[in-house]
């Protein structure tokens, strides 16, 4: 994405996008670029669009609203929606929206992320990616650093989606992998992929329990990057269903649809690690990914199985639809004996979590405050949405009530079904060990289509962790 200083932009003969809020004058320096142009009869509620063509360049006049009301999120969603409906090079003007409650900084950094995803589509499987038309914005030069990281995090997010949004029949667990591998050989990091026969030599009983319905192998993956030479390593952990059926607790046919998504766990953590390796963070971070497919076969684990984690727990399966913190458990195992101390799992995980909190709030739960606070921070630089929900004791305990092993993986006719998911992962995390849970079941994916957004995965929580670790 360019940046055209106003010189540059006196020139040019795009299409002008005039952003203004309802009390918004024409300036001089708006002048300069449309010549005369009035106002006169104009609504500039939010949304409204008057296209202007008898001035220097085609303007597109477009209604901001009330300045008090105007946010980092609004202003995403304008860029979207005229990276989504305007098909010819155009240029977005943005001292017109300087205000008190934003400044260049922030506006630059929304608009670069607005149009960047906002202008993603899913190649539809054997068709030819659609060019796209150049939209620029016109801004000091100085912008051109927080522009460039602004799209680095959005091509990051665009990379994750893709993953979500590629079908499970082509999104293996195998081929998610490979996705892992390809990426880390671009990025110079190291990687470990361990098979069944590694997964059954270390005794990660768990995820291996899992995949046994599957006729896809699973897959543990982990990318190490190391940014800083004394620092802590942080893990990031992701849930790499590539498809849930539920297992022999089959799924119903409503409850299936968008199973292909209960990957954008990891997928989201390859596009976070993407940005913090490309970023070259001062930071050592590793993204561990348990990979498998959730199904039906001959072999698929039972309703009242034992299985052993690769902590040596071991796990009463009162649910096979329950496949998510089983698969989880033996990643954060994992990561640990691999030397983190600071674990983030992020994970398609309940649908409580849906249930509770509804699309546009990520659940989080902690075992540190203090750990949770740079989260805080971290998700409101990037403005997404997150809300904190209890993980203690209470929920721990439901879990304690097995005749034939160490804890069961879900808790038949109890509420509070996303604090339960999160005290099973706590289970495995060691003493010392700072650990954030991000249940993202609802804010994974859309269901239908925005007009500033595709359908599809939406690459949730990378931007929050981009800024957390760059
Ligand atoms: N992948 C699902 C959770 C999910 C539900 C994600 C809806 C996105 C949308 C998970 O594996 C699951 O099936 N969880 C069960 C747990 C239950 C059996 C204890 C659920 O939430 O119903
Ligand atoms: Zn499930
Ligand atoms: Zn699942």
């Amino acid at each position: 994405m360019k940046i055209y200083s106003l010189e540059e932009a006196v020139e040019c003969s795009e299409l002008l996008v005039l952003p203004l809020f309802e009390d918004s004058e024409i300036s001089e320096e708006i002048k300069s670029l449309t010549g005369e142009i009035s106002l006169d009869g104009l609504c500039l509620e939010k949304g409204q669009e008057y296209y202007i063509l008898n001035t220097k360049q085609p303007v597109l006049i477009v209604g901001l609203g009330k300045k008090e009301k105007i946010s980092q999120r609004k202003l995403r969603e304008f860029a979207g929606k005229i990276a989504r409906t305007v098909k010819k090079a155009a240029c977005i003007y943005t001292q017109s929206i300087v205000c008190e409650y934003l400044d260049l900084n922030d506006i630059v950094k929304e608009l670069v992320t607005g149009v960047i995803t906002g202008q993603y589509d899913y190649v539809k499987i054997g068709a030819k990616a659609e060019d796209k038309p150049e939209i620029s914005i016109i801004a000091p030069k100085e912008q051109m650093k927080l522009a460039d990281a602004a799209a680095l995090m959005s091509s990051c997010v665009n990379y994750a989606r893709t993953l979500g949004n590629t079908p499970s029949n082509y999104m293996t667990p195998e081929v998610l992998a490979d996705e892992a591998k390809k990426l880390s050989d671009q990025l110079g990091t190291e990687c470990e992929i361990l098979t069944n026969r590694e997964l059954e030599d270390i005794g990660a009983g768990a995820i291996l329990g899992v995949n046994k319905g599957s006729s896809h192998e699973a897959r543990l993956i982990v990318l190490t990057y190391r940014g800083d030479d004394d620092a802590p390593f942080t893990a990031l952990i992701g849930k790499g269903l590539t498809f849930d059926a539920g297992g022999y607790n089959l799924k119903s046919a409503v409850g299936m649809k968008g199973m292909k998504f209960d990957m954008c766990g990891a997928a989201n953590v390859l596009g976070a690690f993407e940005y913090i390796v490309r970023n070259r963070a001062k930071a050592n971070v590793m993204a561990v990914i348990a990979a498998t497919e959730n199904k039906i076969g001959p072999d698929g684990y039972n309703c009242d199985d034992v299985l052993v984690s690769l902590s040596k727990k071991t796990i009463e399966v009162t649910n096979t639809d329950a496949e998510g913190r089983l698969i989880l458990c033996d990643a954060i195992t994992y990561a640990q004996q691999k030397g983190a101390v600071r674990l983030i799992d992020m994970a398609t995980l309940t649908g409580a979590c849906v249930s509770a909190l509804g699309n546009n709030y990520t659940g989080v739960f902690t075992n540190s405050e203090q750990f949770l606070d740079e989260f805080k921070c971290a998700a409101l630089r990037a403005d997404e949405g997150i809300w904190q929900l209890p993980v203690d004791e209470y929920f721990h305990k439901l879990l304690k009530d097995s005749s034939v092993a160490d804890m069961t993986n879900a808790v038949r006719g109890a509420y509070g079904g996303s604090s339960i998911a999160a005290a099973f992962l706590e289970e495995f995390v060691e003493e010392g060990v700072e650990w954030i849970h991000l249940d993202i079941a609802g804010t994974s994916d859309i269901p239908k289509k925005k007009p500033y957004m595709a359908v599809g995965a939406t690459g949730v929580m990378i931007r929050t962790l981009a800024e957390m670790f760059c």
